[in-house]
């Protein structure tokens, strides 16, 4: 796969996953992402919401369509009508209850509500089921990633305070509510697309800079602890174009046979749905990480 292209799924159709995610369900790869397949709204660097796509895969280059995992709705009165915002969606399997558990981002038009929708289903191609909005601990909640820990407890990561700190919300048991318990990260630093993911016992934390839908450069954080103790490294980013995430936007790190993978997305504001993918593998030198440009994945 050509990295910085749309690329096509099985039946020749663009992928249409746009800041996504890829989790590892059973032996399937499955990719989540925002289904962008219509023009832009007249004048405006938005397409209307359609809904969460779904695709799997085995070898993570052949994409097989699931459909919508979740669907936007014309006769909604809440955030799934096409009209609003559906953004960064991250799907979780809980062992307790036998199902999974979709979050993501969901606003209106403007991004005042700053909230994220949850959603659950027994099959990872969904559909997804009995959403519900929320802002977690009352606090404003854009841009978010969920992180599933080794013991079993998950995070739901997201930018906070007017987009100007990093917030980490504990998930209950069954990854369905906040428990209450947050701690906050990079204090006004003004991050946003968070991406967290853990090597041995270091934790990273990959985020951009909010220009929107415009590049900006990529910056990582560490720390030992997942609640506290981070700490701003550098930019990750290597080869042409590492000061503008090689014009991208980077969405989610996957992990395949002990490989990391970082997902990105390169956004094209006047025509959403003819973004492009990177998948780039992440290097782990002697005190941090390391991001190298290539055109193939
Ligand atoms: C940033 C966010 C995206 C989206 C755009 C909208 O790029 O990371 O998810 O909200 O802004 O401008």
């Amino acid at each position: 796969m050509h990295n910085g292209t749309l690329w096509l799924d099985q039946d020749g159709n663009p992928i249409q996953a746009h800041g996504g995610m890829i989790a590892k369900f059973k032996d399937r790869y499955y990719w989540y992402g925002e289904h962008k397949g219509a023009d832009n709204c007249p004048h405006q660097t938005r397409v209307d919401v359609i809904g969460i796509a779904c695709y799997s895969s085995t070898d993570l280059h052949t994409w097989k369509y699931e459909g919508l995992a979740l669907s936007a709705d014309e006769q909604a009165d809440n955030y799934l009508h096409p009209s609003c915002v559906c953004e960064r969606p991250k799907v979780i399997y809980n062992e307790l209850n036998d199902e999974y558990l979709l979050w993501f981002h969901a606003d209106d038009a403007q991004y005042y509500y700053a909230g994220v929708g949850v959603a659950r289903s027994k099959h990872p191609q969904g559909p997804f089921h009995d959403v519900r909005f929320m802002q977690p601990n009352r606090l404003d909640s854009r841009d978010m990633t969920l992180f599933k820990d080794q013991n079993g407890k998950a995070v739901l990561i997201h930018s906070s305070n007017y987009n100007k700190t990093m917030v980490l919300a504990e998930l209950n048991d069954a990854y369905d509510d906040v428990t209450g318990f947050y701690t906050s990260a990079l204090i006004d630093q003004e991050r946003e697309a968070p991406i967290l993911f853990k090597k041995a016992d270091t934790y990273y934390m990959i985020t951009s800079g909010c220009t929107g839908w415009h590049p900006n450069a990529a910056l990582y954080a560490k720390s030992n602890h997942l609640y506290s103790g981070w700490k701003l490294i550098d930019n990750p980013c290597s080869g042409k174009n590492y000061r503008k995430t090689f014009n991208a936007q980077a969405s989610y790190v996957f992990e395949s046979d002990g490989q990391y993978i970082l997902m990105l997305d390169h956004w094209q504001p006047d025509d959403l749905q003819h973004s492009g993918y990177s998948f780039l593998p992440i290097t782990f030198t002697e005190d941090g990480i390391e991001v190298i440009w290539q055109d193939q994945f």
